[in-house]
């Protein structure tokens, strides 16, 4: 009965009433909720004067001197310490791909990843993992003088720009601004022995390497990036915010290679391979035209490029990119902490964090959403092992053809193929997220890396019987890491196998 009342009620009112209530609620919850923003967003500029510190030294590179002032960044940045988690195909832990994957013991022969290709894991980790790969040799008692480039340090240590900065300031003792410093001292810093500059570079990866100490913003201290987009015709000071999200971490989420140019004083210098664009056909066609090899293929002959991690080139072919959704925005989510807003500075896997990561903006369970994940990359696992079998089997076909008496000369244009095959497979193999980040593209890669392999070893099957064999080649066994290493190690020493009947 009370509803009845309600309704005769209101219905005594005059029309013009019923407006003004409405009106008036409506007023009220928008005021309620334009108060309820303005705390969270006061409570946010009270932070704001400790953004802008003064203490912070333009050259800073001790990550706690930065956690003093940014005390809930710097904590979450000291979770990196963490190096134990697994998802199905990233996580902390450092997995050594060759243990599960043979082929790559083939594939890169006569190179130092045969030897070991340990997964990523955190940032915190980047100094200390890089001194004790074995891919690094060490001075010793009787050969004291190794030289690795200083560029190997370059995506490791805020000490980087710092010592950049330095050899700037010697260059030009006037020069005060720190990019500009940092690009004078480039040159310097990539040509100096790696073992030489090991004394100056101890801290991991940090502050420095993203921010501006003096406002916070984000800056990209990095000349190769600054560099990468002048060749492809950008200015990287006019990008958006947004898109600065993602080119902080393009500083090193990248392919690139060292180049070595006498006459401009060059040695090792940082270059990402982007004039002909990011797309792999685009750094196929910059190599080749440079004449870029990282080693020759003991088995084939092969030149081979060994790709590095062109992350932000893969990721920006995809939904997400397309979308303006930024590398931070998954990796390193906002968080809240009294109804304050920071960024969560413990970059990892988006798996390992799914409610912050993802479910902002996608309403599915995690369960689904991990498992979405899992799928798009099992689907591009599977694609990147018939690439590597295509490939290694095109590699000994080749050495098959030499034992033929092949020539170069019939050669040249079959090694050429398996070369783009192979640097397409790398540029999926080496990219992180396995396929994830754009998976159409690392499928359509995959596709023409497994064409060109197999296009190869159709030639080459003709070849060798043009040269009378008729029998198909046999392949060693290489299905597992010891077989493939004997194997591999066998073609280094110059004994190879025989092949052909
Ligand atoms: C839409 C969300 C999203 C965006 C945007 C994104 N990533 Fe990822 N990233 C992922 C997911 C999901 C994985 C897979 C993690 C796993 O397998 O555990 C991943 C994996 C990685 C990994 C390997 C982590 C590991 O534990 O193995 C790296 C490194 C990485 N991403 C870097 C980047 C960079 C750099 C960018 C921007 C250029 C970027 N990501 C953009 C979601 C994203
Ligand atoms: C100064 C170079 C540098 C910058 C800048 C950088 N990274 Fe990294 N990143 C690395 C290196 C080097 C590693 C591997 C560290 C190791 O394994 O020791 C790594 C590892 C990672 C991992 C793997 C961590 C894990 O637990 O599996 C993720 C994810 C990642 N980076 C994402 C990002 C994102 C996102 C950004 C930008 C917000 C970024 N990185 C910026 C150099 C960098
Ligand atoms: C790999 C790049 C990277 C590194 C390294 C890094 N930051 Fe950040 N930081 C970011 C990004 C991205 C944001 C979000 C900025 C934005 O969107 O404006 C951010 C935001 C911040 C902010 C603004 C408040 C917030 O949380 O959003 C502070 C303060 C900050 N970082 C401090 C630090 C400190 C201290 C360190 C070193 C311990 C550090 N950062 C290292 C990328 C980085
Ligand atoms: C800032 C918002 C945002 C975040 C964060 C985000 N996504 Fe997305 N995601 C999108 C948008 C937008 C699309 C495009 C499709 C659409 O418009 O609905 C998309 C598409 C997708 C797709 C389908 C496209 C494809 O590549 O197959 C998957 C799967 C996906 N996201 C998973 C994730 C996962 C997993 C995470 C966390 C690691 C994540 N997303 C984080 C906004 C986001």
């Amino acid at each position: 009965m009370t509803d009845t009342t309600d309704s005769t009620t209101i219905k005594k009112l005059p029309g013009w009433a019923c407006g003004l209530i409405v009106l008036l609620v409506a007023g009220i919850v928008a005021l309620v909720g334009l108060m309820a923003t303005s705390i969270v967003e006061r409570r946010w500029e009270a932070q704001q004067p400790i953004l802008v510190s003064q203490t912070i030294d333009q050259f800073e590179s001790d990550n706690s001197v930065w956690g003093a002032d940014y005390p809930r960044e710097f904590d979450a940045y000291k979770k990196m310490t963490v190096d134990d988690t697994r998802t199905k195909y990233g996580g902390g832990f450092p997995r050594d791909y060759l243990d599960a994957d043979p082929r790559q013991v083939i594939l890169f022969a006569g190179y130092g990843f045969s030897k070991d290709f340990l997964q990523a894991r955190g940032h915190i980790y980047a100094v200390d993992d890089i001194n004790k790969t074995k891919r690094v040799k060490h001075p010793t008692a009787e050969k004291p003088d190794v030289y690795y480039p200083g560029t190997c340090w370059t995506c490791k240590s805020p000490d980087v720009p710092r010592m950049m900065g330095k050899f700037g300031k010697e260059a030009d003792p006037k020069e005060t601004d720190p990019i500009k410093l940092i690009g004078l001292g480039a040159k310097k810093f990539y040509g100096t022995n790696w073992h030489e500059l090991k004394k100056d570079v101890k801290h991991p990866i940090g502050c420095l390497d993203c921010h501006d100490p003096k406002t916070m913003k984000l800056r990209i201290s990095r000349p190769a990036l600054r560099e990468g987009f002048e060749a492809m015709g950008k200015d990287i000071d006019k990008v958006s915010h947004q898109e600065m999200r993602s080119l902080v971490c393009a500083q090193c989420h990248v392919e690139y290679y060292f180049k070595t140019d006498k006459d401009a004083g060059k040695k090792h210098y940082l270059t990402f391979p982007w004039n002909k664009g990011t797309s792999v056909e685009g750094m196929i066609e910059y190599y080749d035209n440079a004449g870029v090899k990282d080693y020759v293929h003991p088995i084939s002959k092969v030149e081979v490029i060994k790709c590095q991690h062109p992350d932000w080139e893969m990721y920006k072919t995809g939904v997400h990119h397309y979308r303006k959704v930024s590398c931070a925005d998954c990796h390193m989510p906002y968080r809240s902490q009294g109804g304050m807003k920071y960024t969560d500075h413990h970059v990892q896997s988006p798996l390992l964090n799914i409610e912050n990561s993802c479910a902002v903006c996608h309403r599915w369970s995690e369960a689904e959403l991990k498992s979405r994940v899992e799928t798009i990359q099992t689907k591009v696992a599977n694609a990147r092992i018939k690439a590597e079998d295509a490939l290694v089997a095109a590699h000994f076909d080749v050495a098959a053809a030499m034992e033929a008496k092949a020539t170069d000369t019939e050669l040249a244009p079959i090694r050429k193929l398996i070369r783009h095959a192979q640097f397409r497979w790398d540029y999926v193999a080496a990219n992180n997220g396995m396929g994830f980040h754009s998976p159409q593209e690392a499928m359509r890669i995959l596709g023409d890396s497994i064409n060109d392999a197999q296009t190869a070893r159709i030639h080459l099957a003709r070849l060798i019987g043009s040269k009378g064999v008729t029998a198909p080649p046999k392949h060693p066994d290489v299905s597992d890491r010891e077989k493939a290493m004997a194997t591999a190690k066998s073609f280094q020493a110059g004994t190879p196998p025989k092949l052909l009947p």
